[in-house]
């Protein structure tokens, strides 16, 4: 008998193998001046697999359990904790000590024992809203997560109004009236192609659903807003129920067909919907969007065509970038078409804005990048902060065989102007085999870092994260006590 992941056996371990450690440790080693305003807690989630998995699996990164981790900062003091999302899952597989779950999103490869269990990992995304926090996945219902404990409180559903089965992972946070917004995909089927668009307003309350039908049943992974529109971008990753029931992967890039942007009025019905129309390329996540009289303006990565799920005939395309784009939709055209033009030339992701310039123009973006002129490393080697107005950018390098992840913006001070304030970057460092947390400064030249932290090993990618002030978190937990 033997209990072995399949990286190992492999011998090739890969940058990140299963960590599945849950640990804590009180009082960070540190250097440096940790800014007043980082007082609170950086919240981040991604995969970490508890068991071999029961099989081969099409996207195995994607369908590992939800790990998350949180540094929580203090004036000359951070902690940190790091715990998995105990899903409904991931109970049936310790109960079991073994993988009941089969291949991403394919019911028909489980062990029949875990049928009608919830599939779900929670795995990509940790979120804040209403003073809860939500671990995230687009497959599946959030899990609210207790901010302090990181202890895994259930499955979250607005108390049964949702009417879905699923909730992105990239819910956008509406500045000007602290709302919620986000959407839902294959809401009433595992492969359909009906999908929600949801409005939570500032205390948690759904206040808007929006049923449609997308173009095809294909992957949306993250969408944009502005003051006026939901914007959703369809790219020709699909699915099929016949493919997924004889056990094939769940999405393939079918780059014969278009893409398609719909913008939905936020107060309008599915009939409302303006689309456009584009060739096939591939996107993942947005920086931001904005309008400008009748253009709207939309910030994402853009790949020429897709280089991680097979096609119809099971062929992978090469690798091919992805790349900071603009894509323009202009209302007053009667055309249908879709414009873009690159905002970098080197490959890119993991972006953002200042979280108060969300759907607003605005000038900088921020985001993790493969900087030609930095030292090397296993992934992302720099940390870009983007001038849209002047075209320039400070780019931090992280360091040789150093791999930067998604850099999460913290201003200043409330007032301080766009852009002005920290980075939280996490780097793995995989020479001296430990995971630092680093906070730039955006004001300093090339943002040098005026803090550091470090934890004494490597811990696995995350791959979004939030950071949350401790007064909200403080609030937070007051208001469980009154509940209670
Ligand atoms: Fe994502």
């Amino acid at each position: 008998m033997k209990r072995i992941f399949p990286e190992a056996k492999a011998g090739a371990r890969g940058p990140f193998p299963p960590f599945r450690a849950e640990c804590e440790i009180t009082a960070l080693e540190w250097e440096g001046e940790i800014p007043a305003a980082l007082e609170g807690t950086y919240f981040r989630c991604g995969p970490d697999r508890q068991f071999p998995p029961r099989c081969a699996d099409s996207w195995p990164g994607a369908n590992a359990d939800g790990m998350v981790s949180a540094f929580t900062i203090g004036k000359e003091r951070i902690d940190f904790r790091m715990r998995y999302v105990m899903t409904e899952r991931l109970r049936a597989e310790r109960t079991a000590s073994r993988a009941m779950f089969g291949a991403y999103r394919n019911p028909f490869t489980d062990d029949p024992a875990v049928a009608g269990i919830d599939r779900t990992v929670a795995n990509t995304a940790i979120v804040w809203h209403a003073d809860t926090l939500f671990a995230c996945k687009e497959d599946g219902l959030p899990y609210v997560i207790d901010p302090v404990t990181l202890a895994t409180m259930g499955r979250y559903d607005f108390d049964g109004a949702l009417g879905s089965a699923t909730m992105t992972a990239h819910p956008k946070f509406d500045p000007a009236t602290a709302e919620m917004l986000f959407y839902g995909g294959q809401i009433d089927g595992l492969t359909s192609r009906r999908m929600l668009f949801g409005i939570a307003d500032a205390q948690g309350r759904l206040v808007r659903r929006v049923e449609f039908d997308a173009p095809y049943a294909g992957m949306v992974h993250d969408f944009a807003i502005t003051p006026r529109f939901a914007i959703f971008l369809f790219v020709p990753v699909t699915t099929d129920q016949a493919r997924v029931e004889a056990g094939g992967p769940f999405w393939i890039w079918e780059p014969h067909q278009a893409s398609h942007i719909g913008i939905l009025p936020r107060d309008g019905s599915a009939s409302d919907m303006r689309w456009f129309t584009g060739p096939a390329f591939w996107s993942w996540h947005m920086m931001n969007a904005f309008e400008e009289g009748d253009l709207i303006h939309i910030d994402t990565t853009v790949a020429t065509h897709n280089a991680l799920f097979p096609d119809a005939v099971g062929a992978m395309a090469d690798p091919a970038p992805f790349k900071a784009t603009r894509i323009t939709c202009d209302f007053g055209d009667a055309g249908n078409v879709m414009t873009q033009r690159p905002l970098a030339e080197f490959a890119s992701d993991f972006y953002s804005c200042d979280p108060r310039y969300v759907g607003q123009p605005y000038r900088y973006g921020f985001m993790a990048a493969s900087a030609p002129a930095c030292p090397p490393a296993p992934g992302y080697n720099a940390i870009i902060r983007l001038d849209h107005i002047e075209g320039r950018m400070k780019i931090w390098p992280g360091g040789d065989q150093c791999a930067v992840q998604e850099p999460v913006f913290v201003p200043r001070h409330a007032d301080a102007p766009e852009g002005n304030g920290f980075l939280l970057v996490v780097v793995s460092d995989f020479r001296a085999h430990r995971t630092l947390l680093r906070i730039l400064d955006t004001e300093r030249d090339d943002l040098t870092p005026v803090a550091t932290a470090w934890l004494p090993f490597l811990i696995p990618m995350a791959l979004h994260g939030t950071f949350v002030p401790r007064a909200q978190i403080d609030r937070s937990e007051r208001d469980d006590q009154t509940c209670d």
